[in-house]
């Protein structure tokens, strides 16, 4: 049995299959109607969600299963004090896979160790969201045609932001990627990024603040949310919240192939004004959230692909 907690858990040539059945799904879909008719998904989010929960359901539901799950801590017995372990030996009983997002470092690796289904980390704290990276490479790749030799900006909150650190984790496996980190002093990328995988890995990077600098280098731009759950203060959030703000200004000193991505919600950093520009990239990217559900909840259940 096969979890998915960090996306390293698979190998290259394994998310490289990953990607290409999830883009067979996305051009095939009516396939792949019936492949989990009698399979069950669980999502057990303790923390709040619309993208990540919404693509698992409607994942397992175009794959032909069912689903269950609660949406909040407190409409489980989380709310009595139970522990996740006894959750998910719970939950194992009800069903066949389980995405499960939780506000705390490590607590999908702990589900996983008690667990007698498939356990699929949704987001864990500040640490990982490893299905958000899937949703990111095949964006990048279906874009872009590759996943090498490319210039990724990634501008924002880069300290609590667990979509960039997963992302990272992921992108140095391929050749020629070099990243701008673009921060204030505050949110800059934790030190178990920059030094175990970044400079562990030889990757050129650089730390700057300034995002229209960086914009002429880069061929993606990966924009995120400032996180405000994560701060311990409201005065420091509210000083770093409207740091970044990309808008048309700013995309004009782009390469008119560049691409904005951001695995949303957004707040400001976004201005909507830069939704109808072809290189905004982050809806497109929503829904290939889905495809590449699909496909993963396909490989955890060992599922064959159809003819
Ligand atoms: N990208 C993402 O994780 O969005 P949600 O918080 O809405 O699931």
């Amino acid at each position: 049995m096969r979890h998915m907690l960090n996306p390293l858990d698979f190998s290259v040539e394994e998310i490289d299959q990953l990607l290409s059945l999830a883009s067979d799904i996305e051009h095939n879909l009516p396939k792949y109607a019936h492949v989990c008719d009698d399979k069950i998904l669980a999502t057990l989010f303790y923390e709040p969600s619309t993208r990540t929960r919404l693509s698992f359901e409607s994942a397992m539901l175009h794959l032909g299963g069912r689903v269950l799950g609660f949406s909040s801590a407190n409409s489980s017995s989380a709310a009595k004090g139970e522990s996740v372990a006894d959750t998910i030996r719970t939950v194992s009983c009800y069903a066949d896979i389980a995405a499960m997002r939780h506000p705390k470092e490590g607590s999908a690796l702990v589900a996983s160790m008690a667990s007698q289904i498939p356990v699929i980390n949704a987001g864990d704290g500040g640490h990982q969201h490893p299905t958000q990276t899937l949703t990111d490479l095949l964006t990048i790749y279906s874009l872009t045609g590759r996943l090498d030799n490319m210039t990724i900006g990634l501008c924002g909150d880069l300290k609590f932001g667990r979509t960039v650190h997963s992302l990272i984790e992921a992108m140095v496996r391929y050749p020629g990627v070099k990243f701008v980190l673009i921060a204030p002093d505050e949110l800059r990328i934790p030190s178990y990024i920059r030094e175990d995988v970044l400079t562990a890995h030889n990757i050129e990077f650089k730390e700057v603040s300034s995002l229209n600098d960086a914009m002429p280098d880069l061929d993606i731009l990966y924009m995120t949310r400032v996180q405000k759950e994560r701060f311990f203060n409201e005065e420091d959030y509210i000083r770093l919240k409207d740091r970044y703000i990309l808008d048309k200004e700013t995309m004009k000193l782009a390469k008119e192939n560049m691409f904005v991505l951001h695995p949303l919600p957004r707040v400001n950093e976004i201005s909507t004004e830069v939704d109808a520009d072809p290189r905004a990239a982050y809806f497109k990217q929503v829904q290939y959230g889905m495809y590449v559900r699909m496909a993963l909840i396909m490989t955890l259940l060992e599922v064959e692909k159809p003819c």
